[in-house]
Order: structure tokens, then C-alpha cells, then sequence
């Protein structure tokens, strides 16, 4: 079956993240329930989640790297940190979903048009921290860099977010992004989600799907490419350690879930483990 592509600019890919949390909620065992995902997602987010192939696959992968993620801004949030940023926000509901500090200051950015609907559709409801949203092409680098310089000109101990956004950036964006955000000393940390399964071509289902939003970034080995930017590792959490923690095992799907029930427990581990979320810190 051939679909239409349901994409039609990348900040379409908010809804269709936005629409699989959402989806978590319909779950018996779901491992969070988030009310406003499928506020803010609505239909058009369903029906993109609806279009995209392999979809119990993201979903899954979408679910475990939301709750990795959660456990590493707990992690931050223990080291100190005030103020969290999260670079291309998307439709993420984060605090109004998570316990958190109430003195928190929580900035999301990302496209003016999807900071606005943002803004109209959580209009009422209250979040857990102070949340301040910021309409910004982050590859408009002049606006980038007076923004981060605002940021940068308190000293409060910064945390960065970008969770399913460098996919969508060149190698060279995102180094010059890692470069930039490396030179502004209060921000300490970020979090990123990450694939290191190497390079890798695109399934044709896929190209498609994605033709107006298309996976950029391919950096290799995803580590040394963050540590030639100046972030080091800090903590990691691998796809495999957090479906074992959740007991949220990798779908059965055909034929990637048959396959992956076939091979032995350490194999798919290790097959799991290319995928995840990682805490980075500046490199000493
Ligand atoms: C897959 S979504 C993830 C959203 C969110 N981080 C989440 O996990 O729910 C990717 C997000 O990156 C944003 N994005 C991509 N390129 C961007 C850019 N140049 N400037 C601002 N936001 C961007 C998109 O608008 C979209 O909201």
C-alpha cells in the first residue's frame, strides 16, 4: 500500500512524538499517562502517527526514551541544576507531566508556529515549575546566538534537552550547535537520545514518509562525535536497560520482533543497546 507523505515540515514530527505518547495512555501497563499529548497532538498527530511505518516500533522506542530521559533530568536536577532548556520542545509536556522543583525555570524552544499552538492549547493549565516558551529557527544562527547569549549572561546551572532533534540537523549543524553551546559556561549538561548503530541508508517507506523532514544527521560513532565537540559522556541509557526496567519488552512486530525473540537474551541486549538517551557534561 502506497501512503500519502503526512509530513509536511519538520515540526509535523512534534505531533506524530506527541501523538505516540499519547497513545501510551490507551495501554493496560502503560508506564505514564500524559493527558495533554493528546490535547496538544489532536487528530492531525494521529493521523501522521497512522501514516508512518514500522509504527509499534517508534512507539516503543519513543516510550523508552522518554522515561531514560526523565530518570537523566532527575540526575541533573540532583546535581544542582536550576534552569532546563529544551531545544526543540516539540509538543513535550514534561512539566506538567514530571514532579519537579517548583523554582525550576523551564525554557522550550522551537518554531514560532508550534510555540503558538503550544501556547493556545496549555493555556489554563498549570506546569510543576515556571515554563517560558521561545518561537526560534535554531538554524537562524544570528537569533540562536543573541538568545543563548541572553541565557548565558546569568551564571544559574543550566541543563540542555534535545530529544529527537538532531536527526533532522546536518553533521555540521549540529557541531556548530555543540560548539556554540559548549562556550556558554553556565550551561553544564545535555541530554540527547542517540542512535549508534552506525551510518546507515534509510528504508525507502521511510525517505518518503520524511522527504520534507529528512534524517540529516549521521555522525558515526555518536559518542566521539559529541566528545570532539567538547561533551563527554556522563550517563547513559541504553534502550536495553530501560525496556528491562519498565518490563516493556521490544514489540512483536514482523519481522524484527520475531527475529529479535529468536536470537539469545545477551544478543538482543547488545542489539538494544546502540539506542538510547545519554547525559553529556563538558569535557574536563
Ligand atoms: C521529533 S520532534 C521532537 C519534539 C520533542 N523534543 C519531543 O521529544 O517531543 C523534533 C522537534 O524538533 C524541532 N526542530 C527541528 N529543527 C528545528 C529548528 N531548526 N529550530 C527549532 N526547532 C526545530 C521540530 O519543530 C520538532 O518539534
Amino acid at each position: 500500500m502506497t501512503r500519502a507523505a503526512a509530513i509536511a515540515h519538520v515540526t509535523d514530527t512534534a505531533f506524530w512524538v506527541g501523538a505516540l505518547r499519547a497513545n501510551e495512555a490507551k495501554r493496560s501497563d502503560a508506564v505514564f499517562r500524559e493527558p495533554l499529548a493528546s490535547l496538544l497532538a489532536g487528530t492531525r498527530g494521529a493521523s501522521i502517527a497512522r501514516a508512518m511505518p514500522d509504527a509499534a516500533l517508534v512507539q516503543w522506542g519513543v516510550i523508552i526514551r522518554t522515561c531514560a530521559i526523565d530518570r537523566l533530568i532527575g540526575e541533573a536536577l540532583n546535581q544542582g541544576v536550576e534552569r532546563i532548556v529544551n531545544l526543540g520542545a516539540g509538543l513535550d509536556t514534561r512539566p506538567y507531566r514530571m514532579t519537579l522543583p517548583p523554582q525550576t525555570r523551564w525554557i522550550e524552544i522551537d518554531f514560532p508556529s508550534l510555540v503558538q499552538w503550544k501556547d493556545e492549547v496549555l493555556a489554563g493549565h498549570t506546569p510543576a515549575c515556571v515554563v517560558q516558551r521561545i518561537g526560534l529557527d535554531l538554524s537562524d544562527r544570528a537569533e540562536r546566538s543573541s538568545l543563548f547569549k541572553v541565557l548565558g549572561s546569568t551564571s544559574i546551572k543550566t541543563l540542555l534537552i534535545a530529544e529527537g532533534v538532531m536527526p533532522y540537523l546536518t553533521n555540521e549543524a549540529v557541531a556548530d550547535l555543540a560548539t556554540e553551546l559548549l562556550g556558554i559556561p553556565s550551561f553544564y549538561y545535555w541530554i540527547l537520545d542517540f542512535d549508534n548503530s552506525g551510518a546507515r541508508k534509510i528504508p525507502k517507506r521511510w525517505a518518503k514518509q520524511l522527504k520534507a523532514a529528512p534524517f540529516l544527521f549521521q555522525p558515526g560513532d555518536w559518542f566521539k562525535f559529541f566528545a570532539d565537540c567538547g561533551w563527554q559522556v556522563r550517563n547513559v541509557i541504553s534502550s536495553a536497560e530501560e525496556s528491562e526496567r519498565l518490563n516493556k519488552s521490544y514489540p512483536f512486530v514482523f519481522p524484527q520482533g520475531l527475529l529479535m525473540r529468536a536470537l539469545p537474551r545477551e544478543m538482543r541486549r547488545k542489539i538494544m543497546s546502540v539506542s538510547g538517551a545519554a547525559l553529556l557534561a563538558k569535557c574536563d
